[in-house]
């Protein structure tokens, strides 16, 4: 984060950092660079130092120093996709032969990519349960380089002590990832709790919109930072300069969405709660929730997503889900719409059969900023 932006309130950040006033028109908005090569005023003359827009393109520059103004971080990057992302950061900072610990709720395409991808390529990993201290302490070995973390986690709301488990990554000089992406930045800051890299699918709160894909790598150190970005450029999945905009332009209203986005699932919760059909609530607002203690010291509220368990099994989540009208059946989260989901046959239908297995009686809520009055209403018809 620059200086000009450090001692500023996060909502204010969240509009101002990287929005400069374009130096040519003074637009107050920076404009889509929709462009691929900068003309250069003789040979090496670059002006404002572009040169072709894998390498740097000025409206993902905005945005990349937006991300790491609002995270507290020193680089932020901006990549096609939240995996693309993660990839390039897996990649750059793994080799043949090393491990890392994973947690055991988490994405299904983030477990795919270690056990499809980069298991392939020589780094095995220990799936943990990341909200237990010394079950990752355990699951850490000499040839471990990272511990991975997603928190709240996908779909089980489960709640990880960032600031634990940053102390077991020192302690085994180890990097500690954070996947903040059901957050936002906005209700956690993983940085300032010791976490040396945040990971972001800026597909989800951050776009805020549900119209773009998109994903980021923000650090705490700027050597790191550089060795990303130098990674980013040899591997190329940059996020592009419109899709960039859009995401700036989500942010904008970050810090409001994300009030009413957890005011919104409060009250859901205390339906759900009540409801003689569910079975379970899953949400780190419910003081019975094993992790409630810690979100509530980590995270500024608890957000909005949901999953809960309903009587009757696979069969009758699947139809809850198909009875919903105003939540849209779909995949994805964090947009202004409500979203419901089966996430053992949809979102994570590929940790069937792995140590990431979800409940197939489980319902997973992305609560939107709609009236909560109408949500409440579908979600009742929906239950039967
Ligand atoms: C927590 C989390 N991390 C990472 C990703 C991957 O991001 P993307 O879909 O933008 O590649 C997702 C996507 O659902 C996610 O929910």
């Amino acid at each position: 984060m620059s200086d000009q932006h450090s001692h500023q309130s996060f909502e204010t950040r969240a509009i101002h950092a990287g929005n400069t006033a374009d130096p040519l028109t003074g637009a107050v908005v920076p404009p889509i660079y929709q462009v691929s090569t900068y003309k250069q005023d003789g040979v090496g003359g670059l002006r404002g130092g572009y040169e072709y827009s894998r390498s740097a393109n000025p409206t993902r520059t905005a945005l990349e120093e937006n991300l790491a103004a609002l995270e507290g971080g020193r680089r932020g990057l901006a990549f096609a996709s939240g995996l693309a992302a993660e990839d390039c950061l897996l990649r750059t900072l793994l080799a043949p032969g090393d491990h890392v610990v994973i947690p055991n709720d988490a994405y299904g395409g983030t477990f795919r990519l270690f056990a499809k991808v980069v298991q392939r390529w020589g780094v095995d990993f220990s799936v943990a349960n990341t909200s237990d201290v010394e079950a990752v302490r355990a699951a850490v070995n000499d040839r471990t380089k990272l511990i991975w973390v997603e928190t709240p986690s996908n779909p089980l709301l489960g709640i990880t002590d960032i600031e634990a488990i940053a102390g077991v990554a020192r302690q085994a000089g180890v990097k500690l990832v954070v996947d903040n992406t059901f957050a936002s930045p906005y209700l956690q800051q993983p940085l300032a709790l010791g976490a040396d890299v945040v990971v972001h699918s800026l597909t989800k709160y951050m776009g805020g919109h549900s119209d773009v894909v998109g994903g980021a790598l923000v650090t705490a150190d700027e050597a790191l930072g550089e060795e990303l970005a130098y990674h980013q450029n040899a591997m190329g999945a940059v996020a592009g300069p419109f899709d960039s905009w859009i995401v700036l332009r989500g942010i904008k209203t970050l810090a409001v969405r994300m009030d009413r986005h957890s005011e919104n699932a409060e009250k859901i919760v205390e339906m759900l709660t009540q409801h003689p059909k569910v079975t379970q609530v899953l949400y780190p607002g419910l003081p019975e929730h094993p992790g409630h203690e810690i979100a509530a010291k980590q995270m500024r509220s608890f957000g909005g997503m949901i999953s809960f368990r309903v009587e009757g099994g696979e069969e009758a989540a699947v139809e809850v889900c198909n009875r919903a009208r105003l939540f849209t059946l779909g995949e994805s989260l964090g947009g202004v719409e409500s979203l419901i989901e089966h996430p053992g046959r949809m979102t994570h239908a590929s940790v069937a059969g792995s140590a990431l297995e979800v409940p197939a009686d489980l319902v997973r809520l992305s609560v939107g900023i709609e009236n909560v009055d109408d949500l409440l209403a579908d979600l009742r018809q929906a239950l039967g």
